[in-house]
This record gives structure tokens, sequence and C-alpha cells, in this order.
């Protein structure tokens, strides 16, 4: 594993960036895996900025993203498309058609989950999976389990998740109760990852991720596993690794 360490947010967002360009730069129809969550915003500005100063062209890179909420509307303002178009898709000239996002509206979400895995598969893999890390060590909406769960499926979200997604919602009955997330062995099929972390909040988690034993308590843990991964953090994130 690659560390690297940066200074603060906006560092670790350019770090992060450099990574993903260089993607782009050297494979033009590469396919990038994203995430939503707070930590990667910073670096899909950077990507934007990028791409405003002609630096990066996106017309032939396909996208798959981690996860997304059961029952919203795409264009609902907490659901994962929206998040993905307002922070980095109408911002830059990635095709519609080539950017993906479970569908979260689907009748059939066994089938959707089917349709996702075919879909990562005909892309010939994921070059780069960005991912950010929950402070329980879940990534994408894998939550600590007994068993690792494997390709895309339906989850079923923690109390404590939609505790803390209440806020963003005009009442708890409206928080979505399930989710679809890629699974640990379709994250772990990416040829490499970039694990991006911000903020003391982390520390403890990444240093149980990336010291401690592989569990699936501790999802993000099996990463030790993975031949390619690069953990970009900021100095406060990654203070008890160092
Ligand atoms: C996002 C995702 C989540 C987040 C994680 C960290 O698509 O799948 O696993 O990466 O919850 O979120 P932040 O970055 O907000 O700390």
């Amino acid at each position: 594993m690659r560390i690297i360490v940066a200074e603060n947010y906006e560092a670790m967002s350019r770090q992060a960036a450099n990574i993903l360009s260089s993607h782009v730069t050297m494979k033009p129809d590469c396919v990038l895996g994203l995430a939503t969550g707070s930590t990667p915003i910073g670096t899909y500005q950077e990507l934007i900025k990028r791409y405003e100063a002609g630096d990066l062209d996106f017309s032939q890179v396909k996208t798959v993203n981690l996860d997304e909420y059961v029952g919203l509307e795409p264009t609902h303002d907490q659901s994962y498309r929206y998040f993905m178009q307002t922070q980095l898709f109408d911002h830059i000239n990635v095709k519609p058609e080539n950017t993906n996002v479970p569908q979260g509206m689907a009748q059939d979400v066994e089938a959707e989950c089917a349709r996702y895995n075919a879909v990562i598969a005909s892309m010939g893999g994921i070059d780069v999976q960005v991912l950010g890390m929950g402070h329980n060590g879940h990534i994408g909406f894998n939550e600590p389990a007994e068993i690792f769960e494997k390709e895309t499926h339906k989850v079923e979200l923690q109390d404590s998740t939609i505790e803390a997604n209440a806020r963003f919602f005009a009442t708890r009955d409206e928080v979505p109760r399930y989710a679809i997330t890629m699974g640990i062995q379709s994250i772990m099929q990416a040829r490499q990852i970039l694990v991006v972390v911000s903020g003391a909040g982390k520390a403890d988690i990444v240093e149980k991720a990336f010291r401690g034993p592989v569990t699936p308590k501790v999802p993000a843990s099996i990463l030790q596993m993975h031949p390619d991964v690069i953990l970009v953090g900021d100095k406060e994130a990654l203070s008890k690794l160092l």
C-alpha cells in the first residue's frame, strides 16, 4: 500500500485528483469507480478545474458508482445520482450514457443488482475505484457484518445510519431503509483503489482498517489484501498510521 500524506483537505484533494487525472490522461477510455460522501467533493472540484483548464478530457471515460438509496428518484437532492450530477458530471464532458449509478427506483431490486454486476463486467472491470471510509469502517454501503458480501446487493441500513441521515430529510420516515451497493468482491476486483480520508475523526478507523486484523467487522480492512491501494489522507486522518 502507498500512503500519501497531505497537509490538509485541499492538498489531499489535489493529490487524489492527480492520481485520477493520470488515469484519464494515460487511458482516455478508462473506467473510474466513484464514491459520494463529503470526502471526495474537493477531489471532484479539482477534476472540474482541470477539465475547464483544458487539461482533462472525459469524453471517452466511463464511470461506475458504488451505491444508491432504494426508493429515491434520481432527481431527489439526497440521491447519489443527484450528488454525482451536481458535484461532477454536469461540469465535465463525460457522456451521460457512460455514467452508471445503481437505479434506486428499479421495481425489481434483485434484477437491478444483477444488471449492475453485468455493467461492471461489460466495462472490462474498474481501473481505479475511489473509496471514502465510514467511521465504522464501511466502504460503499458494506456495513460491519459477519461475512464479506461479494457482488452488488441490497442492504438494509443500520439504525445508526438512518439516524445520521435523518437531518437531510423533512422527517425520519422519509429516510430510505434500503440501499444498493457494490459488494466487497466487486470493489476488490478494481485494478487500483484510491482511498481518501480527511480529519481527526477518521484517525481511529484508519488505524483499525490498515493495521488491525482483516475482518468483515471492519469492512475496509479487506483492502490490506489488495495489491494496489493508494491511501491519500490529510495529516489528521493519518496521524495514527505514521
Ligand atoms: C459513498 C459511500 C460511503 C462513504 C463513507 C464516507 O458513496 O459509499 O461509504 O464513502 O460513508 O463518507 P464521508 O466521505 O462523508 O466521510
